[in-house]
């Protein structure tokens, strides 16, 4: 059958105010970049004239301006989840202008099927190449796309004309049997292939097809500054010692790792250090350095959900395309961030903390305990199922006027069971083995700012006192936020009052 080609309005206006809308992709890569600035228009013109316009979004991950920017500018997301990463929908979930779900990337795909947040009305999906008779082969990121496509009522395909090279062979579309029907994910190693590297719509449901030649638009990150170059040098030392001790095996083990600068710089890190072998990721991004590594020759394969490189590193991809086609797969979130697989693949899972208390608790996605910066991601995916879970952020933050290392974390998203190692610029804590005043006593040498040290210590003298497994003076247990909050400056905090 023959599918229409058809405008970004005329796609936008299959729309309608209350509908649940699905997105391919994941991060950036992947996701559509011409339907949503139609239907934002289309969103101001109804609510100038006094009408209701609002829809709810459903992603793999964070996504793009084209669909979190525009759509929140124009305050036409009702319910939005699982993450989101933009300055514009942060401020509108923040105001309560939008409602905001935070939740474990895996969850989400598995969760739609089985009825939890009721119809999937319209998916929007990105692809680089289509047959008339539904076979679709994705771009740079999957996301939840092979649930959505074959849940959605209505499907408008993006066709993008960006890529010159084809992206055909680096998908893997799989979807699991669901509960109580489930078998084993059967990937052994992170190059086992389990699914189809084309993904079937059924024609019928595609209203139109949208043409696009837009890139992703993802920015190149910034070389490793000091800072992070301390803290990528302090993970990659520890993990050459486990190496050495043999607490990690002598082929290594597949690395998965979070998103951003401090990623970038550990991942350069482990390029650079002779002591670590060859290894392979299993993860659900990969960025600019992964892309280094693989042409040097230190990073033999990934398993991803997305390709999230800045657009000269995609055109570099691009370029040598034949060259990683055996070193990469992109798979569905659900099976990128499987923490049946994890467990079984041994990973070595790091990510990045917002703030983390003496104990070991980390908060990655509420500061000072309120406001939603991102969300949890797949952060608890990897973390609460690894080998071995390494949580590293900057020792201070804002000129020194915050700790990220706090008495107790004021919002909590990785429990003490789901650390077992923190790391900042300072050193590393290895919390394996540790009880909770161990772990205290470890973090505080290792990972506190020496500006904060001697506080640090006071309170755990204090809460010492009060006693218990893990010792906490509950009324002071949040000083340094309240000193912050009211003050400006965490090392304002007094605990004479609580003594
Ligand atoms: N209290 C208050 N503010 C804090 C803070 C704290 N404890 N820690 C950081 N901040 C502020 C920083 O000062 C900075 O502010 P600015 O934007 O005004 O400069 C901002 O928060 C971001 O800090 P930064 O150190 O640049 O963070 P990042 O880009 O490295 O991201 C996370 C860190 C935790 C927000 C990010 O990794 C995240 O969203 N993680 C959760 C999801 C996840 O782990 N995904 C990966 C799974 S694969």
């Amino acid at each position: 059958m023959s599918i229409p080609f058809i405008s970004a309005e005329e796609a936008a206006s299959v729309i309608k105010n209350g509908d649940t809308v699905a997105f391919s992709g994941f991060t950036a890569s992947g996701t559509p970049k011409v339907v949503t600035g139609a239907l934002a228009q289309r969103a101001r013109a109804l609510h100038e004239k006094g009408e209701p316009f609002k829809i709810n979004v459903f992603t793999g991950a964070s996504t793009n301006d084209h669909v979190d920017g525009e759509l929140s500018r124009a305050n036409a997301i009702n319910m939005r989840t699982p993450y989101q990463s933009h300055k514009d929908a942060r401020n509108a979930l923040n105001n309560g202008d939008m409602s905001y779900f935070d939740l474990h990337l895996s969850h989400l795909s598995q969760d739609l099927r089985y009825g939890f947040y009721g119809d999937i009305d319209v998916a929007i999906i990105e692809v680089t190449e289509m047959s008339p008779n539904g076979e679709l082969i994705l771009g740079a990121g999957m996301g939840m796309t092979p649930t959505i496509a074959q849940m959605a009522k209505k499907v408008i395909i993006e066709y993008s004309s960006y890529y010159q090279n084809s992206f055909r062979g680096f998908h893997d579309n799989y979807i699991p049997l669901d509960p109580p029907n489930r078998r084993e994910i059967p990937i052994y190693k992170p190059s086992d292939r389990i699914g189809s590297t084309v993904l079937k719509v059924d024609p019928k449901k595609i209203v139109g097809i949208v043409p696009s030649n837009l890139s992703e638009s993802i920015k190149p990150f910034t070389a490793p500054d000091e800072l992070t170059q301390r803290i990528g040098d302090n993970i990659t030392h520890f993990l050459a010692e486990q190496l050495r001790t043999g607490k990690i095996p002598k082929e290594f083990l597949p690395i998965q790792s979070g998103v951003g600068n401090v990623a970038n710089a550990v991942l350069y890190g482990l390029g650079e250090n002779p002591d670590i072998p060859q290894f392979e990721m299993y993860t659900e991004v990969i960025q600019d350095a992964v892309m280094t590594l693989m042409e040097e020759g230190k990073c033999r394969f990934a398993s991803t959900c997305a390709l999230t490189f800045s657009d000269d590193a995609m055109l570099r991809f691009m370029d040598n395309i034949d060259f990683f086609r055996d070193k990469v797969l992109m798979r569905p979130g659900e099976i990128s961030n499987s923490p049946e697989v994890v467990r079984r693949l041994g990973l070595i899972a790091m990510n990045t903390a917002l703030e983390a208390d003496i104990f070991g608790n980390v908060n990655s996605t509420h500061v000072l305990g309120t406001k939603m910066m991102n969300g949890i991601g797949g952060s608890a995916d990897f973390s609460r199922n690894a080998y071995l879970s390494i949580f590293s952020c900057p020792s201070i933050q804002k000129g020194g006027k915050i700790s990220t290392i706090v008495p107790m974390v004021s919002h909590l998203d990785h429990s003490e069971h789901s650390v077992k190692i923190l790391a900042t610029e300072q050193g590393v804590a290895d919390l394996r083995g540790k009880d909770p005043r161990q772990r205290a006593q470890t973090i505080i040498e290792n990972c506190v700012h020496p500006m904060y040290k001697e506080l640090m210590w006071d309170y755990l003298k204090l809460a010492e006192k009060t006693g218990g497994h893990t010792p906490h003076t509950l009324g002071a247990a949040f000083a340094l936020h309240q000193a912050f909050q009211e003050k400006g400056d965490m090392l304002q905090a007094d605990f004479a009052k609580f003594a």
